[in-house]
């Protein structure tokens, strides 16, 4: 038991009441960005004298000292102390004496966990916007290859229109975009620093929280100092991006999976990326796009969590927020590992091209270009719609595709068709005139590509992401 308070107490913590209380097996996490925030803390200090010089150095070097032991290994956190800020304070005074006693002066845990969180979050938060940034580059670089790459678009997993697979892929681009300028826009909201709110009235110090926020790389400092101690609505922002993330990663895996299947075979993932059965020797299953399919309710969950917990607090902290850690560390965890990982699939993963096309043909895909192909020869669209329907139907009953029925067949139904009628619907046409701003025909592909590179390195540029 080592705890940073107990002058008003005559009685010692009960141990598993300490235990219950305690966080640093977790909170140890942020070793990193404790010691950061107290470097910053203690100069600010020394700048507006309350610490002499001679203080602010022995404590700089102090925590710097500490933060290379912890780097090399040479010092151990030890789960005795209530929490990371507990043990790095005790560190310091053990190594530096009466000067480190004086590191909290002017400070509170509530505004300190307050800024190691931000500071941790901030980090993740670059972190995951990086491993979007990679996932994006991957499939940029599919889609360019794919340009003419033709398969069935599905609506209700119905076969519907041909598209292209660059066109496809095309759509999850946008999502991650959007993801990532997501994460950009709660970054500016959040980026206000909470360090010299105190417990949660400021301080009689006259703190310079300007300057500390700035050495810590913040926008500013927070204005209301409850509210600084208390919000958690960054981390809330965080996870709901993070969910966002995640049920597009799995949205994407289930198409993988589905892609993967005897049925569809329009993939193959690579050896390295699926796993084998133990009692079936012909399986190869797509594990991982069924993990990160389920994992995705892991992060959901943190959110859930985080919402739950703050929904009753009064202002300002309460203990409860400490539970605002673990599911967050985790989601962090899971949707980075899901992000590298995905992409490693991704990037490793065989399109039978062919295969594709042929799904696309033998799905009817063309029947809607073969109603507008009467309806340019002056047949009504309702009509036309009624032709091609009966002429679906026969190629169902002889098991051919449009593309494969005789013109008299054609003929039979409407005398508005000629021998350009299998041109007008052969699948490069179908998906080649479809132009259109956000089409899969060619031109709209080039554009929408080029429009996406832009706004990827629009984003690149943007400050704190540069
Ligand atoms: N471990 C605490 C947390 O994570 C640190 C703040 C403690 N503050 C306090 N007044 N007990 O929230």
């Amino acid at each position: 038991m080592a705890q940073l308070w107990g002058g008003r107490f005559t009685k010692k913590t009960d141990q598993e009441v300490y235990d219950f209380n305690a966080s640093i097996t977790f909170d140890q996490r942020m070793a990193m960005q404790d010691i950061r925030g107290s470097l910053a803390h203690v100069k600010m200090l020394g700048k507006v004298g309350i610490l002499t010089q001679e203080e602010t150095g022995r404590i700089e070097k102090g925590l710097a000292s500490i933060r290379e032991d912890l780097i090399s290994g040479a010092l151990v956190i030890s789960e005795e102390y209530e929490d990371i800020h507990s043990f790095v304070e005790a560190v310091l005074t053990e190594r530096i004496g009466e000067a480190g006693k004086k590191l909290h002066t002017g400070r509170s845990r509530n505004d300190q966990v307050a800024l190691d969180m931000k500071l941790y979050i901030r980090d993740a938060l670059r972190q995951t916007d990086r491993l979007v940034h990679s996932l994006i580059d991957t499939l940029l670089d599919l889609t360019q290859k794919n340009m003419d790459t033709v398969m069935p678009g599905f609506t209700h997993l119905q076969k519907a229109q041909p598209v292209t697979l660059a066109h496809h892929l095309g759509a999850y681009t946008e999502m991650f975009l959007r993801d990532r300028s997501r994460l950009h826009d709660m970054y500016r909201r959040m980026n206000l620093c909470p360090l010299g709110a105190g417990a949660l009235a400021g301080t009689t110090y006259p703190l310079d929280r300007e300057y500390s926020a700035a050495l810590l790389g913040f926008d500013g400092a927070t204005r209301n100092s409850m509210d600084s101690v208390s919000d958690r609505d960054y981390l809330i922002e965080f996870l709901s991006d993070l969910s966002m993330i995640m049920m597009h990663l799995s949205r994407f895996c289930e198409e993988i999976i589905l892609w993967n299947s005897n049925e569809y075979r329009f993939i193959e993932l690579d050896d390295a990326y699926s796993t084998g059965s133990s009692i079936m020797p012909q399986k190869k299953n797509p594990d991982i796009a069924e993990l990160v399919r389920g994992k995705t309710g892991r992060v959901y969950g943190a959110l859930m969590q985080l919402l739950t917990t703050m929904k009753g607090l009064p202002l300002a902290y309460n203990k409860d927020m400490q539970e605002d850690k673990e599911f967050s560390f985790d989601a962090v965890d899971t949707a980075c590992d899901c992000l590298k990982l995905f992409e490693g699939m991704l990037s490793t993963t065989v399109f039978n091209k062919e295969r594709m096309e042929e799904s696309a043909k033998k799905g009817f895909t063309n029947a809607t270009d073969a109603a507008d192909y009467l309806v340019r020869a002056g047949v009504p669209f309702r009509d036309a719609h009624g032709i091609v329907g009966r002429l679906v139907l026969t190629c169902i009953e002889r098991g051919i595709a449009l593309d494969d029925l005789p013109l008299e067949e054609y003929q039979k139904e409407s005398s508005a068709f000629g021998s350009d009628i299998y041109d007008a619907i052969s699948m490069k046409t179908c998906v080649s005139t479809r132009n259109t701003k956000g089409a899969p025909g060619p031109q709209a592909l080039e554009e929408m590509l080029a429009q996406q590179k832009s706004e990827m390195e629009k984003l690149d540029k943007e400050e704190g992401f540069a």
